[in-house]
């Protein structure tokens, strides 16, 4: 399958995206996120979604698409691009409302942005899941090994240039779930 490497990325992601839930309402709650674990979901939000992850769908599968036909205005990967687009300035958002946090201790802007956060990636994910991968999983049937070399070697040379690996982005997830519990 053409997107294995993708789904195990969102699969990645969706821990994250219900770690971010959690600290929401613990803040709602009024209680206290220390600023550790605070750094280290904005560290996956900005690298692992948008460096890594968006850069092995923009730089490997969108181009794919392309070439077997798929436009790249007007259809589903202009929407794709776009809705990266605005992943990202919500992840700005989160991160300036994080400081303000960790400065101020007013938590209001910091859970509206997580919420708005979560309802944005979460949606991104599953329409890419449920319709941009399934036709990309039968447009690129007979390219399926080429792509996963060609995800591969991306996810490697972005990890590269962070200097981070898969493993600790995967550590990381499971440290903020557990600090979290
Ligand atoms: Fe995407
Ligand atoms: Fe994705």
């Amino acid at each position: 399958m053409s997107t294995e490497s993708l789904r195990k990325d969102h699969h990645l992601i969706e821990k994250m995206l219900k770690a971010l839930d959690t600290t929401a309402a613990l803040l709602k709650s009024g209680k206290t996120i220390p600023a550790p674990i605070l750094d280290q979901m904005i560290d996956f939000t900005k690298n692992f979604t948008l460096v890594c992850h968006h850069g092995k769908e923009e730089d490997s599968l969108f181009p794919a698409l392309e070439k077997s036909g798929m436009p790249r205005e007007g259809g589903p990967i202009a929407r794709m691009l776009f809705e990266h687009e605005v992943t990202k300035q919500l992840a700005s958002k989160l991160e300036e409302s994080a400081k303000i946090y960790l400065q101020s201790g007013r938590a209001d802007s910091l859970v509206a942005d997580i919420k708005g956060y979560i309802d944005h990636v979460a949606l991104h994910l599953a329409k890419e899941n449920h319709r941009l991968f399934m036709m990309a999983d039968m447009i690129l049937q007979g390219k399926a090994d080429q792509i996963n070399r060609d995800l591969a070697r991306s996810e490697e040379e972005k990890l590269k240039e962070l200097g981070k690996t898969r493993s600790h982005y995967e550590k990381l997830v499971s440290d903020i779930e557990l600090g979290l519990a």
